[in-house]
């Protein structure tokens, strides 16, 4: 398959554009707007391969969005901000690439006829106190983040009713692995652990997320583009589910240091409470996670343990000041 994959040098995109072109033999674009998120180093491994192709450019950009799609039989968005904290101090740029972006690749994908799969996420479903979100749950979402990927959502829905466009939308839960930017949860507990900085635990650590090894999935969301019906939304939830205090917990068990590094901090404001998803639909169609979190997250704490040349830069560099403004305090 000719892929295009918006938002391919960040964390799970990066990740899925690797398993299409080892496993799959895809030639594969990448468009990216190279935001603090997005690095080429996260594609390094792939740039000589057959058919790959690097663009950077934002999904906003109609012209290069045109240009791009060329001769591509499906795009895949991953492009977006994906940051709830950020979404929360600074929405502007979520409202751009969620509403406006998405948008002009619908045009594009609608131009062409190509087949259109929207990552998106559970988050859209908003919190649930027991059971777990299908895809007839109402959209009910929290933050900004979350408000403007339902809203990508709906307009993604509308050109498969409207225009009978191929779209298709997979709602993953939270993702962990090698490439994610330190400012999530797990990266950011494994690198404050290795340098002995505190553990940052919002309100009380009782909340609850989904968690889905990031190869897991990549390779759902191939499932979903193959298999999938036009039309549809599916869920694409991780095995388990942890309180982010458990979570913090076992991180320090890996990485050895000791609990006192735990600091409870305010609140996010609007915390969602706990996060699952029923991914039943996507198993019928022949897809299942391969990896429990307790193997993943020890596979994670390796792999950053491993890559100091990958982090380095970006401890060092802009999100020093991002972690000084959310955290009120220095990264040591
Ligand atoms: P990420 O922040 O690591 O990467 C996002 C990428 O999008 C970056 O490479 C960035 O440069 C690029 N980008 C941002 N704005 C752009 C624009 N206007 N035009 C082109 N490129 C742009 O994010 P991620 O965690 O890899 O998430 C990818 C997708 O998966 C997102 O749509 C997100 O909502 C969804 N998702 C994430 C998770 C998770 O746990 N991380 C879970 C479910 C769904
Ligand atoms: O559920 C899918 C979503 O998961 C994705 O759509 C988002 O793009 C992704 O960022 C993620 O959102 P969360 O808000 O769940 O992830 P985050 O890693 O920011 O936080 C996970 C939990 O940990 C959440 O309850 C907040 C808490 N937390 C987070 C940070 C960064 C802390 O307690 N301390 C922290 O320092």
């Amino acid at each position: 398959m000719k892929l295009l994959v918006c938002g391919g040098a960040g964390f799970i995109g990066s990740n899925f554009a690797r398993q299409r072109v080892t496993e799959h033999g895809d030639a594969v674009t990448v468009l990216d707007k190279l935001t603090y998120a997005g690095r080429e180093e996260n594609l390094a491994d792939l740039r000589d391969a057959p058919g790959f192709r690097f663009v950077c450019a934002g999904i906003e950009d109609a012209a290069a969005v045109v240009a791009a799609l060329e001769d591509a039989d499906a795009v895949v968005n991953f492009a977006a901000e994906t940051h709830v904290d950020r979404s929360i101090a600074e929405p502007d740029a979520f409202i751009t690439t969620h509403a406006v972006g998405t948008f002009v690749l619908l045009e594009a994908a609608r131009a062409r006829g190509v087949r259109y799969l929207q990552v998106s996420t559970d988050e859209v479903y908003g919190s649930i106190e027991e059971g777990s979100f299908t895809e007839a749950s109402p959209l009910a979402p929290s933050s900004p983040y979350s408000a403007t990927k339902a809203g990508a959502d709906l307009l993604v829905a509308s050109y498969h009713h409207t225009y009978g466009l191929e779209a298709l939308i997979c709602r993953g839960s939270n993702n962990y692995g090698p490439f994610q930017y330190p400012e999530k949860l797990i990266p950011l507990m494994v690198l404050n652990a290795l340098h002995g900085d505190p553990l940052p635990v919002y309100g009380d650590g009782q909340q609850v997320r989904n968690w889905i090894f990031v190869e897991d999935f990549a390779r759902g969301i191939g499932h979903v583009l193959e298999h999938g019906a036009p039309g549809e939304a599916y869920n694409v939830g991780g095995p388990d589910e942890a309180p982010n205090l458990e979570v913090v917990q076992k991180i320090i068990a890996y990485t050895g240091v000791s609990e006192d590094l735990i600091e409870y901090v305010t609140d996010r404001p609007g915390h969602d409470r706990r996060y699952s998803l029923g991914s039943e639909k996507a198993r019928a169609l022949g897809w299942e996670p391969q990896v429990r979190f307790a193997e993943g997250l020890e596979r994670t704490v390796d792999w950053y343990r491993e890559n100091t040349g990958w982090w380095e830069p970006i401890r060092s560099g802009d999100y020093r000041a991002y972690y000084e403004r959310q955290y009120g305090r220095a990264l040591g």
